[in-house]
């Protein structure tokens, strides 16, 4: 209503001092959700015009124009806590309060007359105003879950699924990420893939059953926080109970495709009635009800709660022990340092997974994850709870800044160093993936801590204290403090 109310008064004003009529400025930048500006009437009720210029508007033949009339000033800048200070501070910038945020940091940037993409600015403004350290080019490591296509299931409320994969993120080559819901009682229909699946289920509960190719079998219920892993080619099914059920599906291949699985309602559509008919020793007639279409995500028969009457073996028996499908990581007791927890779920605990590395981390208000890399793999990341933001290093010499929500995916290529701190008010929750034998990370203060004190000294021209100061044991967590009045002069970050 305000919004309208200016762009009225604007035009007003333009008209009223004779100024050309503007015809980019208007409504080309948004400045709050556009659902909440009702729109002009439209007034024009015939053509009229041309759609193209003539010659006379070419440079050189067209009149020159005033730069007197055509500002592009911003009145009253509105600045936020933090945002003068030096830029090679890089505090973090709450742009909630600043209607429209600034590009300005420190000595860096200026203000921003131009359309804009108000909320993604606020919500990214490390990209929009980055830490005078950032540097170079990086491609981009981040995708938010909001900005996928969302695949509704094939009935009416079955669920939905969403992915992450190369087409958005192309940066992701090792891993992929797909976001599922299932209604109550709903399947994820009967199939297989190239990729091996790990998943952790974010909500409800789920029946989960499949087998391998020595003819063994596998069933199991999982609920929130639990983990299952499916290897390459192992055919699964996936049911939700009566609560209904979503969860976090993660491939080692960064081109899987959710569209692409090998369903079995295609399997049948796809091989001769003959054929089928010879393989089950069934009659012709035992294929008439056949799906006529993909099933995908579909409504089903409540499963029994009791899991024997859905438990079926051949000789070769059931996946028990370390041949498992499922880790009831919710069970797991996080370990607790100062700052938040973390819980690692690798193949020494899981080893059917024999290359997924994960670890769980809860990182408290004004705590950051510390400074770290991963030796060999890449890390698939994705955002549970709160906000975050973290700073890639890539050498030789590029760094770049990202501000994550919950729902949102990261991916931090092999050795690129990073930290992971919360910028929120509430605890941060993440899950890092690795495509690695062991769970494993490089800290940066371990590692200084573990070198000669001169050898650090001659490098970095730290305090003696600073070195002497130095954690022997990894910290995993730092804790840290977000009062950035007491940081623009200078001071403790913790
Ligand atoms: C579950 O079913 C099995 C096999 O039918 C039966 O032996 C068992 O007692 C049942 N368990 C419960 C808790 O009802
Ligand atoms: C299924 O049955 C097998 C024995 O045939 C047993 O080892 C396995 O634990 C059972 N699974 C469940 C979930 O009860
Ligand atoms: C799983 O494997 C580990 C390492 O070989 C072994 O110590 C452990 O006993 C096994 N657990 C089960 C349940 O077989
Ligand atoms: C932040 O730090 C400043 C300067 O040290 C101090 O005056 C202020 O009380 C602090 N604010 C909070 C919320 O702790």
């Amino acid at each position: 209503m305000t919004r309208l109310h200016d762009i009225l008064l604007s035009i007003f004003v333009v008209r009223a001092l004779g100024l050309p009529t503007p015809q980019i400025g208007d409504y080309g930048e948004n400045s709050g959700p556009v659902g909440g500006v009702d729109p002009p009437t439209p007034t024009v009720t015939s053509i009229s015009g041309s759609l193209r210029g003539d010659s006379s508007l070419l440079g050189g033949n067209a009149p020159l124009p005033n730069p007197d009339d055509h500002p592009a000033s911003v009145q009253d800048p509105q600045l936020v806590n933090g945002q003068e200070a030096d830029a090679k501070l890089g505090l973090y910038l709450d742009f909630n309060s600043a209607n429209p945020p600034q590009p300005i940091r420190g000595d860096n940037g200026a203000t921003d007359p131009g359309p804009r993409t108000f909320d993604y600015e606020k919500l990214n403004p490390d990209l929009y105003a980055p830490p005078g350290t950032d540097s170079g080019s990086l491609p981009s490591l981040m995708w938010p879950m909001g900005l996928s296509h969302n695949r509704p299931g094939s009935q009416k409320g079955a669920g939905w699924a969403r992915q992450q994969n190369t087409d958005v993120l192309p940066i992701a080559k090792a891993m992929a990420g797909v976001d599922m819901r299932l209604a109550p009682n709903a399947y994820r229909e009967l199939h297989w893939h190239t990729a091996g699946e790990w998943a952790l289920m974010l909500k409800g509960c789920v029946r989960v059953a499949a087998i391998n190719d020595e003819g063994q079998s596998f069933v199991d219920d999982v609920c929130e926080g639990d983990v299952w892993f499916f290897p390459p080619g192992d055919p699964h099914s996936i049911q939700a109970f009566d609560e209904g059920a979503e969860f976090l599906l993660v491939f080692d291949d960064g081109n899987f495709n959710e569209d692409g699985t090998f369903l079995v309602s295609e399997l049948f559509l796809r091989n001769p009635i003959e054929v089928l008919s010879k393989d089950l020793h069934a009659d012709v007639s035992a294929f008439d009800n056949l799906p006529t279409g993909q099933l995908y995500i579909f409504n089903g028969t409540p499963a029994p709660k009791n899991i024997s009457a859905q438990n079926i073996t051949s000789s070769a028996g059931a996946l028990t022990g370390n041949a498992s499908f499922t880790y009831h990581w919710s069970q797991q007791a996080p370990h607790t340092v100062p700052g938040g927890s973390v819980k690692i779920l690798d193949p020494l605990t899981f080893p059917v997974a024999p290359m997924f590395s994960a670890a769980l981390v809860t990182v408290q208000p004004g705590a950051m994850r510390e400074l770290h890399w991963h030796t060999t793999s890449p890390e698939w990341a994705f955002f549970l709870q709160g906000s975050g933001r973290l700073t890639a290093f890539s050498a030789p010499a590029s760094s770049r800044t990202f501000d994550f929500t919950a729902g949102g995916v990261g991916y931090i290529p092999t050795a690129f160093s990073h930290y992971v701190e919360n910028t929120g008010d509430e605890d941060l929750v993440f899950l890092e993936v690795l495509q690695a034998p062991k769970f494993s990370d490089i800290s940066v203060a371990q590692w200084l801590a573990l070198t000669p004190k001169q050898v650090v000294k001659d490098h970095l021209h730290l305090p003696d204290d600073v070195i002497d100061n130095l954690p022997l044991e990894k910290p995993i967590i730092r804790t840290g403090n977000r009062n950035l009045t007491a940081l623009a002069g200078g001071g403790k970050a913790f």
